[in-house]
């Protein structure tokens, strides 16, 4: 040896011996003298360094989790070529197994990378019978391994460039049913970015030879440390038609110019070309056929290896397509990559002497050639944030199932056991059941980041821990099963809300110490009414200085000792309160306009109804506010009453008492023959208790409430049936009757709407008027208010006129009543209705006035009922009824309370 020589390989070794020592991780992917290189040697039970290859070799722990590790046969591999190919890792389990490998580069894991993976059978399992399985690179397939003879050392080997986006190498051994997969070695070497194909093209090549030309020697190839990239170079033995030659006997080699040379073609394999003697034509050629191959591309490297009075000129054609003429200068190597081209058959090279120097003229040469194909890696793997969720939850849970290897998603056929995956080029996890996964341990913070999922199971496990509120934030999930686990503390509230809002099938049960809510959590959290509604937004602040306004008013106008501070007399609840009141939204009890309304059970066991507003909708959540503000102060025995209120910003409920009998429209339109039909007497005693709510609404509050959306699914009744007014979240305070500044917004339900709102575009008094009177028809009639028919649907309205104008009582009277009630307090009812549904808003009259005549009626039908019911049913003869001489004459005062 050498001087030089020696003094490197004793620096080497040295680096070897302290890396040796160093702990195992740094050991990772750093050869001391190769920073661009990872050896593994496969299924090898300790790292080592290569004496003549001068190449660290590592095991392969931490770069495979399945597989064994297996020795063959043979004896003697010691230090040579073929030392790394001693042992091999076997994979009889599983379809598809995995290397995943670092880039070396801290380049964000972008980089030109040659991967080369061996295999030499050997006989290692005394099968004596090689086989045959496929080799992917990440999610493309990349060759199948098939073996001439049992001593066959196999080499694959590609160009891969890494985009910017990836973090790892990943790759696959899969089994094709011929035999258990095995490798060898897997080495990565980092390529210069000026090397082989430009990188933006992030290209794959497969190599398919590469040739030392006129390098017959017996020995083994070429390749590290020769080649500082371990390019292995064959001996040639390819079919051309010129002579061998060596500008370099092996004594000293001449020492070449590569100042613009990026391959770094070894001297060794340049020192040796080929040429011709006889012609000036030199050709070169192969049969080369590779399924499924069909780009292909070559390089070709040449070096001027003798001093000549004048350069060597010459032209390269490719299969008969001219490539480039070139001209070499003496020691400066010279690469000439051919464009792609497409070939199934073989390929054709001819280099051409420049005729234009023929006077002196030299034949062509070719040192080296390298010929690749181009690989489909059009298969895009998942996503990336999904597959490292995916690691991080295979790692937390010590997953070991045999399908969980290599991409989750794609091939599709290789899909992880559990996962399902969307469809799209970089596919994305919608659904991850680890049901009986055996899953120990915290719920894995990695699920949470699997942002495309909507289906979670991880059902019967022994999961323990709390329920990390991320994963409500998982946008597109709607099944999240816990079930069957021991997971510990509250259910995150963001995760009920989801499930009352109906965007979420939670399923928590078969956990016994999961509690609704925490308690140390709820004392913080109450939040006062008035800062969320200032800071939701100016919309919210005027309805606020409206309620304000109210609130103001009520005080000046009840007055009586209670000036001061406003205080709201209802506290808030929370919404843990909340989910507690409704045990967990268990009992829906009906839907309105802005959300469902639940059941719920106050502490003192106080039934209730709570009413929830559905986050999707903006302006319900304003008239909530609305709803809420009126609620608090107006108290009537006819207006539903306020219990309480949720307020927290995100989640508003409003907390009713609860009306056990349903709504009105419910009575009047259940056709059930065991339904309990509303009396006559009932039906009145209902309008008298709704005009007295509307009446205090109208009169009895400072400003005036107007209701808005009077209908008969508004008048709810309690045990004892008696009627209360709902559902103020279209009411508004007005200041004066005419100011259209207060209807700003379209309101009300069809059928139900004051006709000359069309044209007025304000809400009134009047407006509520007119509702009521439609109401009434609904109790006289049984009808809804638009009524439908196979024509279509027609107002009550013009349903009843023509009836009552022939004067038919009968006729008009919900027949569910059987003829059981007052003729002469069911026409007074008409014409009471009939008054409030005027066209013209100041033809109808005031509620109180119409509060006046239904106690008439009232007293009509208590006296009749001490007659005969049925006696005088006929008195009224056909047309004695005149509409326009109908209107209710009142000049009564607001009904006083
Ligand atoms: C190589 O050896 C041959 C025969 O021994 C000799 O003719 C030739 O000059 C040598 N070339 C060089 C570059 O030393
Ligand atoms: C060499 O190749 C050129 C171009 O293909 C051709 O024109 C010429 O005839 C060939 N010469 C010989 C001697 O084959
Ligand atoms: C090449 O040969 C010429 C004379 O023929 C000589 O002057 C020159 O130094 C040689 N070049 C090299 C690099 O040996
Ligand atoms: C993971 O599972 C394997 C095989 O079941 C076991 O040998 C290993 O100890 C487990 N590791 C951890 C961290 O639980
Ligand atoms: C593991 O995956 C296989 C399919 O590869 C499946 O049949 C098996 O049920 C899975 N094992 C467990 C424990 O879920
Ligand atoms: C996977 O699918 C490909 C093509 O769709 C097929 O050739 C291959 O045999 C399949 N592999 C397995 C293990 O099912
Ligand atoms: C998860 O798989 C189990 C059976 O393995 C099945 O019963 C359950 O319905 C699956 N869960 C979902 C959400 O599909
Ligand atoms: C979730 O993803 C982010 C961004 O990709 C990453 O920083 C974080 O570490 C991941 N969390 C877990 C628990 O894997
Ligand atoms: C569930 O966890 C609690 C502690 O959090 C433990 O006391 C209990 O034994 C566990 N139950 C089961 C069935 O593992």
């Amino acid at each position: 040896m050498e001087g030089p020589t020696l003094l490197l390989s004793l620096l080497f070794w040295l680096a070897v011996c302290m890396l040796s020592l160093a702990p195992r991780k740094l050991v990772l992917g750093l050869d001391p003298n190769n920073p661009g290189f990872i050896s593994i040697d496969c299924g090898a039970l300790n790292a080592y360094p290569n004496n003549d290859l001068q190449i660290y070799y590592e095991t392969d722990d931490g770069y495979i989790d399945s597989g064994v590790s297996k020795q063959v046969s043979s004896d003697g591999m010691g230090d040579g070529v073929r030392a790394s190919a001693k042992t091999l890792r076997e994979f009889p389990d599983g379809f598809r197994n995995c290397y995943t490998i670092p880039p070396t580069t801290t380049d964000e894991g972008h980089g030109k990378y040659l991967i080369r993976a061996s295999f030499l059978y050997d006989n290692y399992d005394n099968q004596n019978r090689t086989p045959k399985f496929n080799l992917f690179i990440g999610v493309n397939y990349w060759t199948t391994v098939d073996f001439p003879d049992p001593g066959s050392y196999v080499h694959k080997e590609i160009i891969h460039v890494v985009p910017p986006t990836a973090d790892a190498i990943q790759v696959c051994l899969v089994n094709t049913g011929n035999g258990t997969p095995f490798i060898s070695s897997l080495e990565l070497r980092q390529l210069a970015d000026t090397m082989y194909l430009s990188d933006d093209q992030f290209p794959t090549l497969a190599l398919y030879i590469r040739t030392d030309m006129g390098y017959t020697a017996d020995e083994s190839m070429f390749r590290h440390p020769s080649d500082s990239y371990d390019r292995f170079w064959d001996v040639d033995d390819m079919d051309n038609d010129g002579t061998l030659s060596s500008a370099w006997n092996g004594t000293s080699p001449p020492t070449l110019d590569r100042t613009n040379d990026a391959y770094k073609v070894p001297i060794e394999v340049l020192g040796t070309f080929v040429t011709v003697e006889s012609s000036y034509n030199l050709s070169l050629s192969w049969k080369a056929h590779v399924p499924g191959a069909s780009k292909w591309i070559s390089y070709l490297h040449f070096a001027e290896m003798e001093n000549l009075s004048s350069p060597r000129e010459f032209t390269i054609y490719s299969n008969d397509a001219f490539i480039k003429t070139i001209s070499l200068d003496y020691l400066v190597p010279m690469t000439v990559p051919t464009n792609q081209f497409t070939s199934d058959i073989g390929f054709k090279f001819k280099f051409v002497a420049n005729s234009l120097s023929s006077a002196s003229s030299v034949p062509p040469i070719i040192n080296a050639v390298e010929l690749y194909y181009l690989l489909d890696i059009s298969t895009r793997p998942t996503d990336l944030n999904d597959v490292n969720a995916m690691k991080g939850t295979k790692r937390a849970y010590n997953v070991t199932n045999k399908s969980w290897q290599g991409d989750p998603c794609v091939p599709t056929n290789f899909t992880w056991d559990g996962v399902k995956c969307s469809t799209e080029n970089s596919p994305r996890i919608t659904s991850l059941n680890l049901s009986s996964y055996g899953l120990k341990g915290k719920i894995a913070d990695s699920l949470t980041n699997l942002t495309a999922l909507t289906s979670l199971d991880l059902s019967s496990n022994q999961l323990t821990g709390p329920i990390p509120e991320l994963l409500a934030k998982l946008p597109n999930l709607n099944i999240l099963n816990l079930s069957g686990n021991n997971l510990t503390g509250p259910i995150p509230e963001s995760l009920q809300k989801k499930k009352y809002d109906g965007k979420l099938e939670l399923s928590v049960a078969g956990n016994p110490n999961l509690r609704l809510e925490d308690s140390g959590k709820l004392k913080k959290k109450r939040s006062s009414f008035v800062v969320p509604v200032i800071a939701a937004g100016s919309g919210l602040v005027v309805i606020l200085s409206i309620a304000l306004a109210i609130i103001w008013r009520f005080k000046i106008t009840k007055g009586k000792g209670q000036e001061g501070t406003i205080k709201l007399r209802n506290r808030p609840f929370t919404f843990n309160e909340v989910l507690k009141i409704t045990d967990n939204f268990k009992t829906v009890i009906g839907k309105g306009g802005f959300g469902k309304v639940y059941l719920g059970t106050l502490a003192n066991g106080t039934n209730v109804a709570v009413k929830m507003l559905s986050q999707t909708s903006k302006q319900g959540r304003k008239e909530f506010q609305a709803e809420a503000e009126l609620l608090m102060i107006v108290h009537h025995r006819n207006l539903v009453s306020l219990v309480g209120y949720c307020d927290d910003a995100k989640n508003m409920a409003l907390i009713y008492e609860l009306m056990v009998n349903g709504n009105l429209r419910q009575h009047l339109s259940d056709q059930s023959c065991n339904a309990q039909v509303l009396t006559w007497n009932e039906r009145l005693r209902i309008t008298i208790d709704a005009a007295q709510g509307l009446d205090y609404l109208h009169n009895g509050c400072k400003p005036p409430i107007i209701h808005r959306d009077l209908k008969t699914l508004n008048i709810l009744l309690n045990e004892s049936r008696q009627a209360k007014i709902a559902d103020f979240g279209l009411s508004k305070a007005f200041a004066a009757e005419n100011d259209s500044s207060i209807s700003t917004r379209p309101a009300g339900t069809p059928g139900y709407l004051d006709p000359e709102y069309q044209s007025s575009g304000s809400l009134n008094r009047k407006s509520d008027v007119y509702s009521f009177g439609v109401i009434l028809l609904e109790l006289i009639t049984g009808h809804p208010a638009m009524i439908r028919s196979a024509s279509g649907s027609i107002h009550i309205l013009h349903w009843a006129t023509p009836i009552i104008e022939r004067g038919d009582i009968h006729s008009i009277v919900d027949p569910r009543l059987d003829g059981k009630f007052s003729v002469n307090s069911a026409w007074k009812m008409v014409e009471i209705a009939m008054s409030c549904v005027q066209t013209t808003a100041v033809k109808r009259p005031d509620i109180s006035c119409v509060l006046a005549e239904l106690k008439d009626c009232w007293a009509i039908e208590t006296a009749s009922e001490r007659s005969q019911m049925m006696g005088s049913s006929k008195s009224r003869s056909m047309g004695s009824f005149q509409m326009t001489s109908m209107a209710v004459d009142c000049d009564s005062l607001p009904f006083a309370r």
